[in-house]
């Protein structure tokens, strides 16, 4: 695909075109710049949207540094993001629900991404209403970390005003998303965080936070009934001693050495594990909207960077230290 560079071309982006931001190797935030590319066209059961706000998740760089380029490959120009707010601008024949100038937001699927862009096609079983209320920043740091923790709490259906939920990186983009669902649905949250976080997780609804820095995380208590880990740092063998009967360890990073705790879990009776692949739904998002309309449910927005600043977006995020959500404003 020819790419020109916006600093040897003039600032007017033809209508066939837009601008995005892109990388054609493997490598750290540098190889990320803001280029010229051709603008998508819908297929028949898609809608353009003209993307007003996208948000970075770990996964995004993960790809880009070619951790899995085993899935990935050497396909490029690549265009980072899963997450968009938008408007729609075309659709491609048919226009189910929606209408020209809808505001939306949806989450694509992150092998795929393409968020960090002026244009974005979007299969319309993807898209979902941008909750009211809520700003296109605000909206794009909802959809992947949100539908995350919804699906991680979701494992545990009889979560209650009787449950004590762990959750480890409470003040990361799932973390944030995953305390306000177990705090809404009556459970004790222990959150896991460090200090400079603690204001912010108690405020999202933790009942007792760990500060990770100073204190074994799974030292304080031991009847948890659920154990979300959001970092990668607990392993099930230790943990498992800290979960009540029935009680499921859930972790979002699916290493092998993940999978071999799962097969051993399979054999306990009474204490499991799970390992989640988020995947987009509407239907979700939509639930999701729902809550955020009332006010039940907010994103934590950390800072919301310029396009032409992607690069810094990423090794914000990369940094590991993200407050909620890195937001790039279109
Ligand atoms: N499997 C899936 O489908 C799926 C979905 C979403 C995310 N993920 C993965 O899950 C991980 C978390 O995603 P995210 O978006 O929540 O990340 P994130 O927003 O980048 O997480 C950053 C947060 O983690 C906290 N943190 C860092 N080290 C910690 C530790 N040792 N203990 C407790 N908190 C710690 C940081 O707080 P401090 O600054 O206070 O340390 C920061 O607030 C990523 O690896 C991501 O790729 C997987």
């Amino acid at each position: 695909m020819k790419v020109r560079s916006l600093n040897e071309q003039s600032h007017m982006v033809p209508d066939d075109a837009m601008r995005a931001a892109v990388y054609r190797r493997y490598g750290p935030a540098e190889v990320l710049t803001v280029d010229e590319l051709p603008r998508p066209k819908p297929d028949p059961l898609e809608a353009l949207v003209r993307v007003r706000a996208a948000s970075v998740n770990p996964i995004d760089w993960k790809i880009r540094r070619g951790d899995l380029k085993i899935l990935t490959r050497r396909q490029f120009p690549r265009v980072p993001g899963a997450d968009l707010s938008g408007e729609i601008v075309e659709f491609g024949s048919a226009a189910v629900r929606f209408e020209i100038g809808d505001e939306v937001f949806a989450m694509v699927p992150p092998l795929e991404g393409g968020c960090f862009a002026e244009y974005r096609t979007v299969p319309l079983n993807l898209l979902a209403r941008k909750p009211a209320g809520l700003s296109h920043s605000q909206a794009a740091a909802v959809p992947l970390t949100a539908l995350t923790a919804r699906r991680a709490l979701a494992l545990k259906p009889e979560l209650g005003p009787a449950s004590t939920v762990l959750i480890n990186g409470a003040s990361g983009g799932v973390g944030s998303f995953a305390v306000q669902l177990a705090a809404r649905a009556g459970s004790m949250v222990v959150a896991v965080s460090s200090e400079r976080n603690r204001d912010l997780v108690r405020d999202l609804g933790a009942g007792e936070v760990i500060d990770y820095t100073r204190e074994p995380v799974l030292s304080r208590f031991d009847r948890y009934d659920l154990i979300l880990d959001a970092v990668g740092s607990l392993r099930y063998r230790v943990a498992r001693p800290c979960l009540a009967p029935g009680g499921l360890f859930v972790t979002l990073l699916p290493e092998p050495r993940k999978y071999l705790e799962r097969i051993a879990a399979v054999f306990s009776r009474s204490r499991r594990m799970r390992i989640i692949i988020v995947e987009p739904s509407r239907e979700e998002l939509e639930r999701l909207s729902a809550q955020l309309e009332r006010g039940e449910l907010r994103p934590v927005v950390d800072t919301v960077y310029p396009l032409e600043q992607s690069a810094a977006a990423h090794q914000h995020s990369e940094s590991g230290r993200t407050r909620g959500k890195i937001v790039v404003e279109i």
